[in-house]
């Protein structure tokens, strides 16, 4: 049993496969699919079933039990040396969200102690990721609440829910447990396109979970400010560098300017496994960039002028200097920098 506001899992191991809750049809149909082969995973991961950082990092890992089963029945002998292109694939799925490199590599950890059958140690380690990554959303949703003062309403971009991760969530993780306190009457959602991320799925997770959402389109965020209706952006990231500067959804960057410009505080949420220490700052984060098509049409109809060019970013980066608490399942840090990060991740 699952307890209260966390009961939506986008990630399930069952019955020797891999089933993903396909975020593409929500919330029109609630469709998981069955997943045997490690090439489907990486597909899979590409094509938006299963999207969010650390959901895409546990989905890999599971892919990775699929793939030494399958190579170790092909070359007992060779499994080891023939996974290699199984693992490429899946790494370079998407490009931006740290997690599923952060994934992968422990499990070749796991794969170079491994003599025999690799399937049940992958198994227990990819098991091991998913369930610390919940844990690590519960810790991070109590330390995110105590940061939340008096109560009010907040604004949340893309979905940083349950679905985009183990479970629980990161941004929305902390969402759930401000509002079982008390101190959060109201999410405001961007709509969050060219996805729609957070109208498909951050306000049908709130709408599931009983918790007030109000929708509106991502150019009306500053308005929102202005008229002094929410108190705390929160959201969660892709990758966070050295340096606290934090690749997020598309559309956070002007967040964090509105916010600092309206006196809003800017909270992110991200498990440690986002954080990447090898990358000094912003500038070093691979952006993925995305067809046109998901711009150029809505629903498969085409919504634009023919001829235009376009431009289609996925993910923007935040200077640390705009973000005013950063909450990892192992501390906070309030105005993150290079030293905080550092200490930070040696804890
Ligand atoms: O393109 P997506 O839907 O994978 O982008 C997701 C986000 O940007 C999330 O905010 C991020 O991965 C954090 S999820 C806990």
């Amino acid at each position: 049993m699952t307890p209260l506001h966390d009961r939506i899992r986008a990630v399930v191991w069952r019955e020797n496969a891999l089933e993903l809750l396909d975020q593409r049809q929500l919330p029109g149909a609630l469709l998981y699919r069955r997943l045997t082969d490690a090439a489907e995973v990486a597909k899979a991961i590409q094509d938006m079933v299963v999207r969010g950082a650390p959901a895409i990092g546990i989905a890999a890992a599971y892919g990775v039990v699929l793939a030494a089963r399958a190579r170790h029945v092909e070359s007992p002998d060779h499994w080891r040396e023939r996974i290699g292109d199984d693992l490429a694939a899946l790494a370079a799925a998407r490009p931006t969200a740290v997690n599923l490199v952060w994934a992968l590599r422990r499990m070749e950890r796991v794969i170079a102690q491994t003599a025999g059958d690799p399937a049940e140690r992958l198994l227990t380690e990819a098991r091991m990721i998913h369930e610390e990554d919940i844990a690590a959303n519960r810790r991070m949703g109590g330390l995110g609440a105590a940061l939340l003062g008096a109560r009010g309403a907040v604004l949340t971009h893309c979905n940083a829910g349950a679905l985009a991760t183990g479970g629980y969530g990161t941004a929305l993780g902390v969402i759930r447990r401000g509002y079982e306190q008390g101190l959060i009457e109201r999410v405001y959602a961007d709509e969050t396109r060219p996805w729609l991320q957070g109208a498909r799925l951050t306000a049908w997770e709130l709408a599931e979970d009983g918790i007030p959402v109000t929708l509106l389109a991502d150019g009306a965020a500053a308005a929102l400010m202005q008229c002094g209706r929410v108190r705390w952006v929160i959201v969660g990231a892709d990758r966070i560098a050295a340096n606290g500067d934090v690749a997020n959804k598309i559309g956070t960057y002007g967040l964090a300017v509105a916010a600092r410009y309206h006196g809003v505080r800017f909270m992110v949420v991200a498990p440690t496994s986002t954080v990447d220490m090898h990358i000094p700052n912003g500038a070093a984060i691979p952006i993925e960039q995305r067809a046109a098509e998901e711009l150029l049409t809505l629903g498969g109809q085409p919504v634009a002028a023919a001829g235009a060019e376009v431009w289609n970013p996925s993910f923007d980066v935040t200077p640390a200097a705009l973000v005013d608490a950063l909450v990892t399942e192992r501390g906070v840090a309030l105005a993150p920098d290079a030293e905080k990060m550092a200490r930070l991740m040696a804890t």
